[in-house]
């Protein structure tokens, strides 16, 4: 079966597989909803109208033709309460860091002035991965083999929030102009707070290279062991079974 299910309150299509749910499409779509069990039925999150009937799109199978509406709350990047630009001082060096704390729930990105040690600015948001569960054994199941769909979606998040707020920092400073001066390039290798200790770092510089591009003269990462493996499209095989040991380490430089 070739279904293909319609969203017009977003103006989409798309497509779904024989034994596919309404909730596998709305993840196929990329839309945001709210799926904290992760389609086990038990959170009664992610609430649907199908072809004006409500259900949860978890336990409701996918055919061909339906017009689905999204009822539960979540829209996209959740910008929490605390974000924002400080007012920019006299003290201030024009050389910009970024720390970033990537959490199961929040992440939050804070930009700070290297001279100073002033914070510039801060933006906090719903992890974008909640729509394959809540909690980190959720993540671990939808990544025990590929990991590149969580971390595809963590690391927009991220790359949006380091443009965003970069962009805010600039406009307060009413510079005009991206980049700051003695900018050392940090793109294309491990961010410096997660060189991985075995094998390859897959794409893990992408973050960086982000904000190398906005002028940002480094970038800090921290999370737990799960966060990191889905930050770095690492697969979780081995966090999710016996005896539940990292494959990799992640050290400080
Ligand atoms: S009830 Fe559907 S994702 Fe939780």
């Amino acid at each position: 079966m070739n279904a293909k299910i319609f969203f017009p309150e977003n103006g989409m299509t798309a497509p779904a597989k024989e034994g596919d749910t309404l909730l596998d499409a709305i993840r196929a779509a990329g839309l945001p909803i709210e799926a904290l069990c992760s389609g086990r039925g038990k959170c009664g999150k992610c609430r649907v109208l199908a072809d004006g009937a409500e259900c949860l799109a978890c336990r409701t199978p996918a055919e061909d033709g339906m017009r689905v509406e999204i009822l539960s709350s979540s829209s996209g990047q959740e910008i929490l309460a605390g974000s924002g630009v400080s007012e920019i001082s006299g003290e201030d060096s024009g050389r910009t860091a970024i720390a970033i704390d990537v959490g199961t729930t929040t992440v939050v990105v804070k930009a700070v002035d290297t001279g100073s040690g002033r914070d510039l600015g801060v933006r906090a948001f719903a992890n974008p991965q909640r729509v394959y569960g809540a909690d980190v054994l959720s993540r671990i199941n939808n990544a025990m083999d590929d990991a590149a769909l969580l971390s595809g979606l963590i690391r927009a998040a991220i790359d949006d929030a380091i443009k965003d707020i970069v962009g805010d920092i600039i406009v307060a400073r009413g510079a005009g102009v991206t980049g700051a001066d003695g900018v050392e390039e940090t793109g294309g290798d491990c961010p410096e707070a997660v060189e991985e200790t075995g094998g390859d770092c897959p794409d893990a510089g992408r973050s960086a290279g982000v904000a190398a591009s906005e002028g940002v003269e480094k970038v800090v990462i921290a999370g737990n062991t799960t966060m990191m493996y889905l930050l770095l499209n690492l697969r979780c095989r081995s966090l999710g079974l016996a005896p539940f040991e990292a494959e990799y380490g992640f050290k400080e430089p």
